[in-house]
């Protein structure tokens, strides 16, 4: 365990702050050893654990499905994929702990219910092409939204960022060529790619977040150079993604309004149901108690593997001294 960093400079040393400043100024990288001020600290904290929690939580609504994917060949990729986002969430938890929390303390906070994730998966996986909806639109807005969080301006996080952004690419296309082969089919393997496309569309433009002049904490994050994009802009930028690459699929986005508008250069779109995401939020979506009970579940069931390496570790130390 590291010893917690927060402590190495007062935080009410001006000159730090001053170096600091410099730093976001000059586009410089923040390092785990730099002065930082307590809320940027606690900022990233929370944003970057509540991302690995994400990734984590994240392997479920797929993983409900590696044991009846289609075909050898699906099965493969598609536990490739699910075992990327793992891999995700370990990058990320490092990060964190970079910033002087701990594994166990983040992975309580998961558990007990008092740590947010994406809630994007807190919908359920009914049919097949829901793995072709998600890899087209959950890890397409995951795109978007995290290939500007490779130059944010912590370095720890900018880093395990450029990694995820190459794995997110690969899961966008599989998802696209699921729902492509899907839409190449019969009539009901169509019917069953669009009803996916039907539930996934609106959650997944949700994932930017509120609208712009309903994210109080977006200025403050957007000074210190941790976002670079608004909710809105990110949004916008998605849309333009998916209409092209809807069209090849030949699938319609479930939104009647959605047009482009040539003199103001955005996407016009019918109002976001945002009660929908609030109350998703705060746990009352489709699946937050069955996500979070299996999380809790994997953890109790996965304690003696924690135990016989802290075991091994522990023999392995002892024997490096007797040698010494
Ligand atoms: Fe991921
Ligand atoms: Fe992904």
């Amino acid at each position: 365990m590291t010893a917690p960093l927060r402590d190495i400079v007062p935080p009410d040393d001006a000159e730090a702050q001053a170096a600091f400043d410099d730093l976001i100024a000059s586009d410089s990288r923040i390092e785990p050893r730099d002065w930082m001020p307590a809320a940027y600290r606690k900022t990233l904290i929370r944003q970057i654990s509540q991302h690995a929690h994400s990734e984590i939580i994240g392997m479920q609504p797929e993983g409900n499905w590696i044991s009846r994917a289609p075909s050898l060949k699906r099965k493969a990729i598609l536990m490739a994929k699910v075992q990327d986002e793992a891999g995700h969430g370990l990058y990320l938890y490092s990060a964190a702990q970079t910033l002087g929390i701990t594994r166990d303390e983040m992975t309580e906070q998961l558990i007990a219910g008092r740590a947010r994730y994406s809630s994007i998966f807190n919908y359920p996986t009914p049919s097949w092409a829901d793995m072709g909806a998600i890899g087209w639109l959950v890890d397409g807005a995951a795109i978007c939204n995290q290939v500007p969080l490779c130059r944010a301006s912590y370095g720890p996080y900018g880093r395990a960022m450029v990694r995820i952004c190459k794995e997110e690419s690969f899961h966008q296309r599989q998802g696209f060529e699921i729902l492509l082969t899907l839409m190449q089919g019969t009539p009901a393997q169509r019917e069953m790619a669009q009803d996916a496309v039907n539930r996934w569309y609106w959650p997944s433009l949700m994932m930017f977040g509120p609208p712009d002049d309903a994210s109080p904490n977006s200025a403050q994050s957007t000074a210190w150079k941790i976002k670079r994009f608004s909710n809105d802009e990110l949004r916008q930028r998605f849309i333009g993604m998916l209409v092209p690459q809807a069209e090849v699929l030949g699938v319609t986005l479930p939104d009647p309004e959605l047009r482009w508008i040539e003199e103001e250069q955005r996407w016009h779109t019918s109002e976001i149901d945002w009660t929908e995401f609030h109350e998703v939020l705060a746990g009352r979506g489709p699946m937050n108690a069955v996500r979070l009970q299996n999380r809790r579940d994997a953890h109790e069931n996965g304690a003696w593997v924690r135990e016989a390496a802290a075991e091994y570790a522990r023999k392995q130390a002892a024997r490096v001294r007797e040698v010494a």
